[in-house]
């Protein structure tokens, strides 16, 4: 693909990525709002951008998407990188700015990231255990875990409750 298409396709595929959480977030102030409909228009619309985003993204996934090696280990480094470097910057300026919801949010995110690291390292030196039938993940600050929900989520002290099952 060219250069400038390519790029073109990876601006699309992220603008309309933006969109479909955008629309959901419209569609649930419509809710509150009581106005039904509009929410429901705003839930359509929002699935078909993400219909656009996986489209756009299927056009450049060989570019994007390689085995499941190297995939993993760009995941590893993304995530060692997100928490060590790109994090600590944003948590510094939120605290500059007495920003104190912006801060714990991007630092309870920074720690969540550290145990994604955690959970990418351990299968890149193949010692998941094949006993992992589910995780467990946290609603709240996106704590991942292969063990049980526990009683209080480490990161951001979010009840059991707060705990989504992905298996
Ligand atoms: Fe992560
Ligand atoms: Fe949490």
């Amino acid at each position: 693909m060219q250069e400038k298409t390519k790029d073109n396709v990876y601006k699309a595929f992220i603008g309309e990525a933006k969109a479909y959480f955008r629309l959901l977030a419209y569609a649930e102030k419509a809710e509150e709002e009581e106005i039904p409909q509009i929410a429901l228009l705003f839930r359509a619309v929002a699935e078909a951008e993400r219909v656009h985003a996986t489209r756009h993204l299927n056009l450049i996934k060989d570019l994007i998407v390689k085995d499941t090696d190297t995939n993993l280990m760009d995941s590893f480094k993304r995530e060692q990188s997100i928490s060590e470097n790109e994090y600590p910057e944003l948590i510094k300026s939120a605290e500059e700015e007495g920003e104190t919801a912006a801060a714990t949010t991007f630092g309870q995110a920074r720690d969540a990231e550290t145990f994604h690291a955690k959970l990418y390292e351990r299968a890149i030196y193949q010692v998941i255990k094949n006993t992992v039938k589910a995780y467990q993940v946290c609603q709240v600050c996106g704590y991942v875990t292969d063990k049980k929900a526990p009683d209080k989520c480490p990161v951001c002290g979010a009840p059991r409750e707060k705990f989504r099952t992905v298996e």
